[in-house]
C-alpha cells in the first residue's frame, strides 16, 4: 500500500556516476563502510506521510546502496537498522520496524544470493519477535557461503551493551582460570565483540545532519574516518556514497603516527 504512495523506480546510473565509479577503483577503497541511516521520519513528515513511510523508503535505499557498494568492491557494509534505544519509540513504529527484515530479506533474498552478498547481524536476538528472528536467521543461513559483500545489519544493537557483554565473558574466563588478566589485550577484547569476524570500519557515514554516534560501534570506530551529510537516508543515493568515498580517498590516515614523508 505504502509503495503506491511513494515514488517508484530508481533511475539507471548516469554517465557521470559511471565515470566516478570507474575512477574510484584507482585509489584505495574503504574496505568496511558503516552507516547510521538517519532521517526516515523527517523525510516522511516533510511529505505529510506517516513516519513508517519513511522507513519503507529507507528500506529501498538499503537495497540500492547494497547493490552499488557490492559493485564497486566494498567488502563490508554495516547498517544501523535498530538500536537498543529504539524500543522507546511508539509501539506502532517499533512493530513496523520489526517487520522490515521480513519485508526486505523475504523479497530481496534471491537477489542478494545472485549478487553473492552474505548477510550477517550484530545485536541481541533475544528480544526480537519470532518472525523478525526467522527472517534474519534464514537470510544468514541462505547466504552463509557467499563470498561477496558482507551486509551486516546492526539490529537491536547497542555498543555499550556489546562491551558490557564482552567484559562479562572475559571476567568469567578469568574466574574459571582459562585466561589470566595479563592476557587481556585490545585484540582479546575485540575478539569478544559481536564484530569479531569483521574488520574495523574504515569509513562511517551518518545521514540527516546529526553529528553523533548514538551508541554505534564505539570501540570499533576508534580510527575510522567520519563523513556526515544533511541528506536524509531515503534520499541518499549512489552519488552520495561516491561523495563519501571520494572524501575518504583524500584523507590521510595515520592511526596516531606519522607518514614516512612527514618524519624530519
Ligand atoms: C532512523 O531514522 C532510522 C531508523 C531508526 C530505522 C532505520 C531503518 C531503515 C533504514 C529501514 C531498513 C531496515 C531494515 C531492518 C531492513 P529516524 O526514524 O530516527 O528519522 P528521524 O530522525 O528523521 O525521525
Amino acid at each position: 500500500m505504502l509503495s503506491k504512495l511513494i515514488r517508484k523506480k530508481q533511475p539507471a546510473l548516469n554517465s557521470e556516476l559511471i565515470k566516478r565509479k570507474e575512477l574510484s577503483q584507482l585509489e584505495q577503497l574503504p574496505s568496511h563502510i558503516s552507516i547510521i541511516m538517519d532521517g526516515n521520519g523527517r523525510w516522511a513528515t516533510k511529505r505529510t506521510l506517516p513516519r513508517i513511510a519513511g522507513h519503507y523508503e529507507g528500506m529501498k535505499t538499503v537495497k540500492k546502496i547494497t547493490k552499488f557498494a557490492n559493485e564497486i568492491g566494498i567488502k563490508t557494509l554495516s547498517l544501523y537498522a535498530f538500536s537498543t534505544e529504539n524500543w522507546r519509540r511508539p509501539k506502532k513504529e517499533v512493530d513496523y520496524l520489526m517487520r522490515l527484515p521480513e519485508e526486505l530479506l523475504g523479497k530481496y533474498l534471491p537477489e542478494l544470493i545472485e549478487q553473492n552478498v552474505r548477510v550477517t547481524m550484530i545485536g541481541n536476538h533475544e528480544l526480537l519477535p519470532e518472525h523478525t528472528k526467522r527472517a534474519i536467521t534464514n537470510a544468514i543461513e541462505e547466504t552463509l557461503h557467499n563470498d561477496g559483500l558482507i551486509l551486516n545489519f546492526a539490529f537491536n544493537y547497542g555498543s555499550r551493551d556489546e562491551i558490557v557483554q564482552s567484559v562479562k565473558q572475559i571476567v568469567n574466563k578469568v574466574q574459571l582460570g582459562s585466561i589470566s588478566s595479563n592476557e587481556i589485550t585490545e585484540e582479546l577484547v575485540s575478539s569478544y565483540l559481536m564484530t569479531n569476524e569483521l574488520t574495523e570500519p574504515d569509513l562511517l557515514i551518518r545521514t540527516s545532519g546529526e553529528i553523533r554516534l548514538s551508541n554505534f560501534m564505539l570501540w570499533q570506530l576508534a580510527y575510522t574516518e567520519f563523513w556526515f551529510t544533511d541528506t536524509l537516508w531515503p534520499d541518499f543515493d549512489e552519488s552520495c556514497l561516491m561523495d563519501a568515498i571520494e572524501s575518504y580517498q583524500r584523507r590521510n590516515r595515520k592511526y596516531g603516527g606519522l607518514k614516512q614523508e612527514e618524519v624530519n
